[in-house]
């Protein structure tokens, strides 16, 4: 899976019809695609699958009415519209094709199709008689007019018993063409505010050897470097992403150059001269042992000490540059945070620091995180998100800065 599709927000909506069971599969599909689902359900589905049946794959209550008291007490219908970065209509009904040709908004599921600015795709699944009808077809015409994309339907055996045109699409086939129409989208919709910049990102945990087998690491994974990464790529800037051992997959757009330890780390960014910005994600060691054994060493009985010598500060360097780029660094800390945080950012020269939380759960190796910005002169609260959500949050709070 691409990196930048991880965590689009997917409204699937079910309507009544035998097809509905494959939507199960496909909620599934698409969560294993890195979406972050939720289902909507019209009355007639729920005769088909137990909404049950949804909320288990979803991880998510389902919702089937407009009005429900709790449900909108929670996020409403405009909320849950405007959370969507698509809407999935598997299977879509002769019935729920009409309603929404003719713009009803009779229940949740087609007040939802009105409501969002979000692209709209349908999975039409009827009978081949139904789906030939001039009135089917009109609506599908009227729906194409109206922006919808209409996905299949397929021709083959049919549930009724009958052959021909009409068949809902199989699931991998819908998330095939989500992912790309998403894809798509991301890039139609991506602002070009960073095009003509150098952007140079560190990223993930380094490697600091101990003897050819053992290592010290940490914690990180690198998912917040590399959203960084995508993001300023996303933006139009050319990027250089110098990351630690990651099996992430490289960002498209992105040059990516692999490193190890932190003083490859320190050379690989040396070695890069002008840069517009820098932002250190990388969880550098700050120590690294003195004289790594060139022999894998054994055990005895004894006591084994490890000399531990510092590293070169990287992001600080980069900092003291005569020709400074704007600095983002991060500020990973278990307690005091905005304290500790703001001390660090002077002290390292940074124009922008992101601090967070780490420790008991938080943090490492997540897709999401929450993040306290702190400038000279102002700071912004990120709550939980995505990592490349708060990625660009982090370059839209870069523009305000510089106000540029
Ligand atoms: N950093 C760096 N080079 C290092 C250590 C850290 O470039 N040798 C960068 C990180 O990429 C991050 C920031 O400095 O942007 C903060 O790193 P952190 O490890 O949290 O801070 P330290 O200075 O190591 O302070 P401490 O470990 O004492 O909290």
């Amino acid at each position: 899976m691409n990196a930048p599709l991880s965590n689009q927000r997917i409204i699937v909506g079910v309507s009544g019809g035998i097809a509905a069971y494959k939507a199960v599969v496909l909620v599934r599909r698409l969560i294993e695609a890195g979406c972050e689902v939720r289902v909507v359900m019209t009355e007639a589905a729920t005769r088909f699958v137990a909404p049950l049946s949804f909320q288990a794959v979803s991880g998510h209550p389902v919702r089937t009415t407009l009005l429900d008291a709790e449900a909108e007490s929670g996020m409403d219908h405009i909320a849950l519209a405007r959370w969507a970065d698509a809407v999935v209509v598997a299977p879509a009904s002769a019935n729920l094709m009409a309603r929404l040709a003719n713009g009803f908004a009779d229940d949740l599921l087609t007040t939802l199709c009105l409501a969002t600015s979000a692209p709209v795709h349908l999975a039409p699944a009827m009978n081949r008689q139904m789906w030939a009808h001039p009135a089917t077809r009109a609506n599908r015409d009227r729906l194409v007019e109206h922006g919808v994309t209409l996905l299949g339907p397929a021709a083959g055996a049919q549930a009724c018993g009958e052959t021909g045109e009409g068949r809902m699409l199989e699931p991998e086939v819908i998330v095939e063409a989500i992912v790309e129409a998403l894809a798509d989208a991301l890039v139609a919709n991506a602002r070009p505010d960073l095009a003509g910049r150098h952007v140079v990102v560190t990223a993930g945990g380094t490697r600091e050897p101990i003897d050819p087998v053992r290592f010290i690491a940490n914690r990180s994974s690198g998912r917040m470097g590399f959203a960084l990464a995508a993001e300023a790529a996303r933006r139009g800037a050319a990027v250089t992403l110098i990351a630690g051992p990651s099996a992430l997959p490289t960002p498209a757009g992105v040059e990516r150059v692999d490193v190890e330890t932190a003083a490859e780390m320190q050379a690989a960014v040396e070695s890069i001269g002008a840069m517009d910005i820098f932002v250190g994600a990388a969880a550098v060691a700050d120590y690294r042992v003195a004289a790594p054994a060139d022999h894998k060493l054994k055990k005895s009985g004894e006591t084994l000490s490890l000399e531990l010598v510092p590293n070169p500060d990287i992001i600080r360097r980069v900092a003291e540059r005569a020709e400074r780029p704007f600095v983002i660094g991060f500020a990973a800390e278990t307690d005091h945070v905005r304290e500790y945080a703001a001390a660090k950012r002077v002290a390292k020269g940074m124009d922008l620091i992101c601090a967070n939380e780490v420790g008991a759960g938080k943090g490492f190796d997540r897709p999401d995180n929450a993040l306290l910005l702190l400038w000279d002169g102002g700071e912004h609260e990120l709550p939980q998100a995505d990592k490349t959500r708060l990625a660009g949050e982090i370059f839209d709070t870069y523009h305000q800065i510089t106000q540029d």
